[in-house]
């Protein structure tokens, strides 16, 4: 008994050690299915949670007319995030989620309030430069008629997300500039877009 502890820690030692040094270099692995299609995470609301902005929706997932502003909800996988701390951009298999929620007034609430009610789209970003060239992001949707889709394939080219995306987002492709504290990071650490306009957060409006 009094060897087996004496060893112990050497053991425990030679293991965070083999951690420690495979941890920076190790890719971020996507969950890409055979054929090239995205899974939807089933845990994505345990992950980073970036932002949540009330009428910032666009498209089909924009308000119907009539119906309160919408929330969208911003969350990334955590190792990207880890990686992003340390230098103020995404990596490759970076996984971000955009989810689309209805809003509702509560009923006995302060006049103004709002509170966000069911998901109505799930959307999403990925970047992996070896799979799509580039700058190494791809636009997804999992959201079909009103259900989630359990995998999709990259929405094509000439999709709109991929021409907004690049044109105003202020880090890399995204919209950084609207997650406060990753915003603060990458202006600290200087991987905002040089032409980045703060007065014009979005370029042109979204439709
Ligand atoms: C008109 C500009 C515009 C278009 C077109 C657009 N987006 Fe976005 N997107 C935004 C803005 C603004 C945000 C900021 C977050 C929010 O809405 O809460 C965003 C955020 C996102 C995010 C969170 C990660 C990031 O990049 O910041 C995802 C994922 C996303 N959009 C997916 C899509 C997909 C998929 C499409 C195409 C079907 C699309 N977007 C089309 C403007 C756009």
């Amino acid at each position: 008994m009094k060897h087996i502890t004496r060893l112990m820690p050497v053991a425990c030692l030679l293991g965070a050690t083999a951690a420690m040094a495979a941890a920076p270099d190790a890719p971020l692995k996507l969950p890409f299915n055979e054929r090239g299609e995205l899974q939807r995470p089933a845990d994505y609301r345990e992950w980073v949670f970036l932002n949540s902005a009330l009428g910032l929706t666009y498209g089909p997932n924009r308000s119907r007319p009539g119906e309160a502003p919408r929330f969208s909800n911003v969350f990334v996988n955590p190792a990207a995030y880890r990686a992003f701390q340390q230098t103020g951009q995404w990596p490759d298999g970076t996984f971000f989620l955009l989810e689309v929620r209805a809003s509702e007034q509560p009923v006995a609430a302060t006049a103004g309030s709002s509170t966000q009610a069911s998901r109505v789209a799930l959307e999403a970003a990925v970047r992996d430069s070896s799979r799509f060239g580039g700058e190494g992001w791809a636009y997804f949707s999992f959201s079909e008629r009103g259900q989630l889709r359990d995998t999709t394939a990259p929405l094509a080219r000439s999709a709109s997300c991929y021409a907004c995306h690049e044109a105003h987002g202020a880090v890399q492709w995204t919209f950084t500039q609207f997650y406060a504290d990753a915003f603060e990071h990458a202006r600290q650490l200087g991987t905002v877009r040089r032409d980045y306009d703060p007065q014009r957060k979005i370029g042109e409006p979204p439709h």
